[in-house]
């Protein structure tokens, strides 16, 4: 029998051997999903599955059955609206050719233009479509750069997550084969490419799904790919890193980058892993690897509320964002790094020759990054550079000239300090450079130039993957910086690119001892205080650890250099006050463990984070959190992440309300 073609009946599966699960509220997708092989991307294998953490700033929703299509596009793409909304549009299979719809703006331009037409008497109708709403990475957010693109004809439409990292040169040979691109984007090299690999094959029933299959041979990079083609009655899926999930329905199915999309038709859905693809038609799914081999997918029913589905199926927001940071540290990396060079492509327009100094500005958990960003730009790039609170910078008349180039960080872009700050150093004369999250918020409006952090929408008040994907946008301006200024040989480059690159499979291994995690916070939930130690480049870990731990979960704690514990904080140490210290390798690490061996001797605890296989640490501290060994000035991304998860676990441990913690805000816009 071929089960490639078999019917779908509801809540069975693909294929016979697979088996039915269900997601309850709280239960995340990868506590029960088998980790896929995921394929090389910045050279690093085995991310894991990246099943449907939501992690996608864009929203993906493909239909094929009885209903009119338009009208489920435009339903599940509101679902996923809040992730992305700079522009959106629709592809709808009208019988003899694509009807293309797409509008920069919110979801609701699209929704008012079809309204109009349907005024003068034009629907758009059709059984089988794809939806998009864009969070622009390549090319501005206008009509032209919206999704879905489509061929001359009309006949061939694609949308894409993700970004296809060798795009550059895949339009090359495009251009050269006479191919003509209408917008800026990576995604129309998808649909060249697949319209190249199409008209080359025989006319077959297959012809669709094996174009597709031969494009993706030679794409590098991340994609949640959609494809549909007038002539033919499947949809043609495929992901890499974006998150993709069918809807499996009874004659109709559905396709979605998130659950969200899905609820309003469906509860029994699949969820693809990397490297797979789906054909899809209204009564058969059939979900293969690049090679064209079955794979088996259960059919999960999900319980989730649409609350939960918009959590991802975790219990809060924070939860799923720390989870989220596989993937967004992937985010802000993706495109910037030259896959042979090993070169830092950022296209700022900074006047480099002009730039003496660098001063940080920004507030919160941003100024944490900053701590991160002006050692790094000094360390590598050789400029004075300094992090400065932006609400007191802003009020004391700050030295800065046309020499100084002001870095604005900032997750909503929003915040009215550094907002003010951003102001001030322009006033001054200063070069301005936003690290933001918010696509269009006024810092980046503002501001000269920007360098988008591309995390998503961070909805949990304590920040998380915001500051992580901050510090490796740092780190890839200070690498960048010092590459340019000639002060960081190519070698040293070279080497910390890789270190970058390996951070999202670390945070991945990091994760899995959550339980680890847990079991410290159960034992120390009801100290009154806590303090946190770092060194070097990991001073910002320790103040970000105890702003974490404080802004949750109540308990009092304090962020120190280890250097200054002598000076002071040392009179608190008791035998009742957990003291964390960051002592992964550095060049430090006989200092700090000095440190802590005087924290000890006066009978303080000591929960220490270090390096995996440094057992010399286990002899001196009360706890050990083990973290992968990554070089030095890496460590930060990953050293923070076992204290977010310590902050979130004591705060689920005391009750306390973890997204919205008591008195705070996400974005501070009054003074
Ligand atoms: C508030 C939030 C913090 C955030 C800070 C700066 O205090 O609670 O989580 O770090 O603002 O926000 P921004 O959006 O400028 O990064």
């Amino acid at each position: 029998m071929d089960t490639t073609r078999a019917q779908v009946p509801r809540f069975a599966t693909v294929t016979a051997k697979a088996k039915s699960t269900s997601l309850e509220p709280g239960q995340s997708p990868s506590s029960i999903a088998v980790w896929s092989l995921r394929p090389t991307l910045f050279g690093v294998s085995n991310l894991g599955g990246g099943l449907d953490f939501g992690v996608n700033m864009c929203g993906i929703v493909g239909y094929v059955g009885y209903r009119n299509a338009t009208e489920v596009l435009l339903n599940g793409l509101s679902k996923l609206e809040y992730r992305g909304y700079d522009s959106a549009g629709i592809a709808v299979n009208v019988g003899d050719h694509l009807e293309l719809r797409k509008a920069a703006g919110k979801l609701q331009v699209l929704r008012s233009q079809l309204e109009e037409e349907q005024k003068g008497g034009f629907t758009i109708t059709g059984r089988i479509g794809v939806g998009h709403t864009r969070w622009a990475t390549h090319g501005k957010p206008n009509d032209l750069n919206a999704h879905p693109h489509a061929s001359e004809d009309s006949k061939l439409a694609v949308i894409h997550n993700g970004i296809l990292e060798n795009y550059l040169s895949l339009k090359a040979g495009l251009l050269e084969r006479g191919h003509v691109f209408l917008s800026e984007t990576d995604t129309e090299v998808f649909v060249h490419l697949i319209e190249e690999k199409y008209d080359a094959l025989p006319a077959s029933k297959d012809r669709l799904e094996l174009a597709v299959r031969a494009a993706l041979k030679i794409a590098e990079g991340a994609y949640g790919l959609v494809v549909t083609h007038v002539d033919h009655t499947e949809i043609v899926a495929a992901r890499t890193v974006s998150p993709l999930v069918i809807g499996v329905g009874e004659k109709e199915n559905f396709l979605a980058s998130g659950v969200p999309a899905l609820l309003p038709y469906t509860r029994e859905v699949i969820f693809i892993h990397d490297g797979e693809m789906v054909i899809m038609d209204e009564n058969s799914i059939r979900i293969t690897d690049l090679e064209g081999q079955i794979m088996d997918r259960p059919v999960t029913h999900i319980d989730w509320s649409a609350e939960d589905a918009e959590k991802g199926g975790f219990e809060h927001y924070m939860l799923k964002e720390i989870y989220d940071q596989v993937d967004t540290l992937h985010q802000t990396l993706g495109g910037r790094l030259h896959d042979e060079t090993g070169e830092v492509m950022l296209d700022l327009q900074i006047d480099l020759e002009k730039v003496r100094d660098v001063v940080f500005l920004s507030m919160g958990t941003a100024n944490h990054a900053g701590m991160y960003g002006a050692f790094m730009l000094e360390t590598l790039a050789r400029i004075p550079a300094r992090n400065e609170l932006a609400a007191e910078y802003r009020y004391r008349d700050p030295v800065a000239s046309e020499h100084t180039l002001a870095v604005i960080v900032s997750q909503s872009g929003e915040s009215i300090d550094t907002l003010e700050g951003t102001r001030e150093a322009k006033r001054k004369g200063a070069q301005t450079l936003g690290i933001i999250n918010s696509k269009g918020s006024t810092i980046t409006r503002e501001a000269d130039d920007t360098l988008y952090i591309h995390c998503g929408p961070e909805i949990g008040v304590a920040s998380t993957k915001a500051y992580t994907s901050m510090l490796a946008a740092e780190a890839l301006l200070a690498i960048w910086l010092g590459r340019q200024r000639g002060t960081l040989s190519s070698e040293h480059a070279t080497h910390l690119l890789t270190e970058l690159r390996r951070l999202p499979r670390l945070v991945e291994e990091l994760l899995e001892r959550r339980d680890a995690i847990k079991a410290i916070a159960d034992e120390f939930k009801s100290a009154q205080d806590y303090l946190f130690l770092g060194r070097g480049v990991n001073v910002c870990t320790a103040y970000e650890g105890s702003l974490k731990l404080k802004e949750i979960s109540y308990i009092h704690a304090e962020g120190y250099p280890t250097s200054e514990m002598k000076h002071g904080p040392i009179a608190l140490i008791d035998e009742k006050m957990p003291v964390v210290v960051i002592a992964t390798a550095s060049k430090l690490y006989d200092k700090t463990i000095s440190n802590i061996q005087e924290v000890k001797a006066r009978g303080g605890i000591v929960i220490a984070v270090a390096n995996d296989g440094d057992e010399q640490i286990a002899q001196i501290a009360d706890r050990v959190i083990y973290v992968p060994k990554v070089d030095e000035l890496i460590s930060p991304i990953l050293n923070v992440v076992p204290l977010q998860l310590l902050a979130y676990e004591t705060t689920v441990l005391l009750g306390h309300d973890v997204d919205q913690p008591r008195n705070l805000a996400k974005s501070v816009t009054v003074e």
